[in-house]
């Protein structure tokens, strides 16, 4: 089965041809990020005339990358949300005029969910029972997923997401945006071993799966205004902070759960020091539990992830029931 997948959440425009929901095709990803460093962050409305802008000319690459045409294609896959309703639209739209026009299948996705879906497109894929740990710029969620069908969310942040805060400190450190590799870069120039910069760990012995990100944020701004740490310092304290807690959370949950992998996802995932805290974390090594982790072109927002979780759900219309907070579902 072949499925052309559109996103369209955010700032990127992305198509891309999947087959059997495990082998690209092809997968074109167009960002208007250059345009978001002026203004230090996403403003919704620009994000969504660069979707208009990018649409067409991201499909038509996909396909002839893909040397295919939209009458081979068998369904189309679209992010039905979360995300930014501007940018949203433009996807949708697409997708359901391309629906209609072809007389293909509508397949709506859910975008959160998709992320998951990135470690499909390796070579090699994770066993159920898993505990997801997605973290990307809007949402922050530990997930349990019995199989592909039956989806638990054990916890979320209760404020800033994860790649929220990184782009947040990355602005009071005036690093530029996304913030999440500006942070990485940063960190990586604070050479000591020592630091008496300790940051807040939040929630990291709670009894719950939730998350929260603000009061460090807030920790992170307090000590830059002392004037007495680098950035560099601040940037290593805090991507130690939040790497910590993510880790920590989902060992917990993998102790907690009785489950055979662990599976990252989103744009966080990207980041090179959780990557290694996790491959390397011998908690999960002694448990015998498999890390799976997602190429970094795969963990940020893309259609491929998109066109592979629709080729898994095709047959579940009503995805809402699956992650109830993801509103934006359509008819097909
Ligand atoms: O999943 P994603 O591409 O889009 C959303 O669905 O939100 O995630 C984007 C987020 C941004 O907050 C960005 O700063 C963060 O992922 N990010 C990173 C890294 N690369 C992207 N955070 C930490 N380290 C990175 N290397
Ligand atoms: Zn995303």
């Amino acid at each position: 089965m072949t499925i052309l997948g559109i996103e369209t959440s955010c700032d990127e425009t992305s198509a891309a041809v999947v087959l059997n929901g495990r082998t690209i095709l092809s997968n074109v990803v167009s960002s208007s990020v250059d345009f978001h460093k002026k203004t230090g962050g996403i403003v919704p409305e620009v994000a969504a005339r660069k979707q208009v802008e990018s649409i067409i000319p991201v499909l038509d690459e996909c396909l002839s990358l893909a040397k295919t045409t939209l009458k081979k294609i068998d369904a189309i896959a679209v992010t039905a949300g979360p995300g930014l309703l501007g940018s949203l639209i433009v996807g949708t739209a697409t997708a359901k005029t391309l629906a209609l026009s072809l007389n293909k299948p509508l397949i709506p996705v859910n975008h959160l969910l998709a992320h998951i879906y990135a470690n499909w497109l390796e070579e090699n894929i994770p066993d159920f029972p898993l505990i997801s740990l997605i973290v990307s710029g809007g949402h922050t969620q530990l997930i349990l997923m019995k199989n592909h069908k039956d989806i638990k969310i054990l916890g979320e942040t209760r404020d800033d997401a994860a790649g929220e805060s990184f782009d947040k400190v990355a602005r009071i450190l005036n690093l530029g945006y996304p913030g999440g590799p500006a942070i990485e870069k940063k960190a990586l120039d604070f050479k000591s071993k020592e630091t008496s910069l300790v940051l807040p760990k939040p929630l990291i012995h709670s009894k719950d799966y939730d998350f929260s990100f603000s009061g460090l944020k807030t920790a992170a701004f307090t000590a830059f205004k002392t004037k007495k740490h680098t950035a560099c310092e601040i940037a290593h304290s805090f991507q130690e902070a939040v790497c910590e807690v993510l880790v920590k959370k989902t060992v917990k949950a993998v102790l907690e759960n009785k489950v055979n992998s662990v599976v990252l996802a989103g744009g966080v995932s990207a980041n090179k020091r959780l990557r290694e805290l996790f491959f390397k974390n011998e908690q999960l090594e002694k448990m015998k539990i498999k890390v799976y982790i997602p190429k970094i072109a795969l963990c940020t927002d893309n259609a491929a992830s998109i066109a592979s979780c629709a080729f898994y759900h095709r047959n579940i219309t009503q995805l809402e029931q699956v992650l109830p907070n993801s509103s934006l579902f359509f008819e097909n």
